[in-house]
């Protein structure tokens, strides 16, 4: 048995004229915690959708455990939880778990079994009764997740699980993710949000037009970055003016003062000058961070300079 969990090789998809995924590789080692990061229309799902056997690729091949995928099969110990919430609304929470647990294999008393452990899991057991149509956005997204839970997957592959979601919510995913990468679950997890790559995953891949731009730890990653560490100055609401620093460029927007050092201690210099001004709410250093490699590596960062 190999050490990777998922292995992608090549893989192309397009639809049309676009690219929605072209030569993508990749490899998720067992027990990682992989986050796949990438704008609106990136491929993220097209990829999640070749991994789960849904769509065929133009090219390449995956592997998933060891081995190779059939189209329509996703292994009993592949854990799939879709971006669109995928629940029958006029059933209640404990006959959909029913209802996809026997589409997964399991019947009788394993499955009763299986259904009260997650259903506590998910922090939803005193609401088994009640019909999804009358949950929140976070509930019906914790019993999405709480489905591709039944099989007790060795990899669960999530695509974007915490959109429309309250903080309440999102905190309790993120914990049972977590906790569930602690027992040695490998988790593919896409998003959007920065901040929800940066605080859970162990690797992280950029994705964008179809194509990886970036794959490591944020600690690799954030060594790519060509921004240097800045100052920040935030203004006062009632201050209309900034101090214009000899030698140093400048950005604003509203509030916010960007000064960029162009030499090694242009840092400290310019902490030193903003010390004697008086219109600031407050001054911040600004070190590199994984949006400011996404926004270098896409492209797409305003250039005012
Ligand atoms: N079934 C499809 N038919 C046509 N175009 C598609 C289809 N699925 C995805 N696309 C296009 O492929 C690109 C990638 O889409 P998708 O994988 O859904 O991105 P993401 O999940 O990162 O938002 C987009 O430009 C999207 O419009
Ligand atoms: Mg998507």
């Amino acid at each position: 048995m190999s050490a990777n969990a998922v292995e992608v090789r090549n893989v192309s998809k397009r639809f049309g004229e676009v690219h929605a995924l072209n030569e993508v590789s990749l490899t998720i080692k067992q027990g990682d915690f992989f986050g796949l990061l990438g704008p609106n229309g990136a491929g993220k799902t097209t990829l999640m959708r070749v991994l789960c056997g849904l769509l065929a690729p133009d090219q390449g091949d995956v592997r998933i455990l060891d081995s190779s995928l059939e189209r329509w099969q996703i292994p009993f110990a592949v854990g799939v939880v879709p971006q669109d919430i995928a629940l029958y609304d006029m059933l209640s929470a404990r006959k959909n778990l029913e209802l996809f647990g026997k589409l997964r294999g399991l019947t009788g008393k394993k499955l009763e079994t299986r259904i009260d452990f997650v259903l506590d899991l998910i922090g939803l057991s005193d609401r088994a009764k009640s019909r999804v149509k009358g949950f929140s956005g976070g509930m019906k997204r914790r019993l999405n997740l709480g489905v591709a839970l039944l099989a007790e997957p060795r990899v669960l592959l999530l695509d974007e699980p915490t959109v429309g979601v309250d903080p309440q919510s999102r905190a309790s995913i993120f914990e049972l993710l977590e906790s569930l990468h602690g027992q040695g679950v490998t988790i593919l997890y896409t998003t959007h949000y920065m901040e929800e790559a940066e605080r859970l995953c162990r690797t992280i891949a950029i994705l964008d037009h179809g194509k990886i731009l970036g794959v490591g730890s944020l600690e690799e990653l954030i060594t790519m970055v060509k921004t240097p560490r800045f100052v920040r100055l935030i203004l006062r609401s009632d201050s209309e003016k900034f101090p214009a620093l000899a030698g140093v460029a400048s950005k604003q927007s509203g509030l916010r003062v960007d000064y960029v050092p162009t030499s090694q201690d242009g840092l400290a210099e310019i902490l030193t000058q903003l010390a004697d001004f008086h219109g600031a709410q407050r001054v911040e250093v600004v070190s590199p961070n994984l949006e400011m490699l996404f926004l270098e590596l896409t492209g797409r960062e305003l250039r005012d300079a």
